[in-house]
């Protein structure tokens, strides 16, 4: 099993990119057929969706917006439970409908306080799409209405996603090795 280092910790291959590429050709097949008469706009959260929403938005072939929002509520393996402001939503949001994109959703919590924050700048709607999802970390209750693919509760980097700041440029899903 391949097996990298980053910082103080080991992490073993766990999803190669190519099941990625297929979880995407088959969420962008889904959203070219729902959203087509929506000109929908895409807003990516960052940093850790950088690479997902450019794979992604490279097969949507509807007409359609692509923005970026920038929060973070995680340092290290464990989530601080603490979600800062939003950075970079002007006011393109009003009777919009919006596709939120995020690497991966874990408690829900991130998302759930992004929803929140853009109901108040009054959308036509809201659809949430996550490339990686663990459902049994889920602690909200909003529908996530595009998923890539589903994984136990591990912690993982790679695509996108960081240990530590590191990792985000793999092509890649690595989980943390167990001790
Ligand atoms: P939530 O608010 O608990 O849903 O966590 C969402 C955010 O935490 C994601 O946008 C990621 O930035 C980060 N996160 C959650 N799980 C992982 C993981 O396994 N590896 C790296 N980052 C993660
Ligand atoms: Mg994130």
């Amino acid at each position: 099993m391949k097996t990298i280092k980053i910082k103080d910790r080991e992490f073993e291959l766990f999803i190669p990119n190519g099941e990625i590429e297929t979880a995407i050709s088959r969420m962008a097949a889904k959203m070219n057929r729902e959203l087509a008469e929506l000109t929908p706009l895409f807003i990516g959260v960052l940093n850790g969706t950088f690479m997902f929403a450019a794979d992604l938005l490279k097969k949507i072939t509807i007409p359609c917006e692509i923005t970026f929002l920038r929060l973070s509520s995680y340092s290290g393996i464990h989530s601080t439970k603490q979600v800062k402001e939003i950075i970079g939503l002007e006011n393109i949001v009003k009777n919009r409908n919006i596709i939120i994109l995020e690497d991966i959703i874990d408690s829900g919590l991130t998302i759930d306080y992004i929803i929140n924050k853009l109901i108040e700048k009054n959308p036509a709607s809201i659809k949430v799409g996550t490339m990686f999802f663990k459902p049994s970390a889920f602690k909200k209750n909003f529908i996530i209405d595009y998923i890539g693919i589903e994984i136990p509760n591990y912690f993982i980097v790679g695509y996108g996603l960081d240990y530590d700041g590191q990792g985000r440029n793999l092509p890649d899903v690595y989980k943390l090795k167990e001790e």
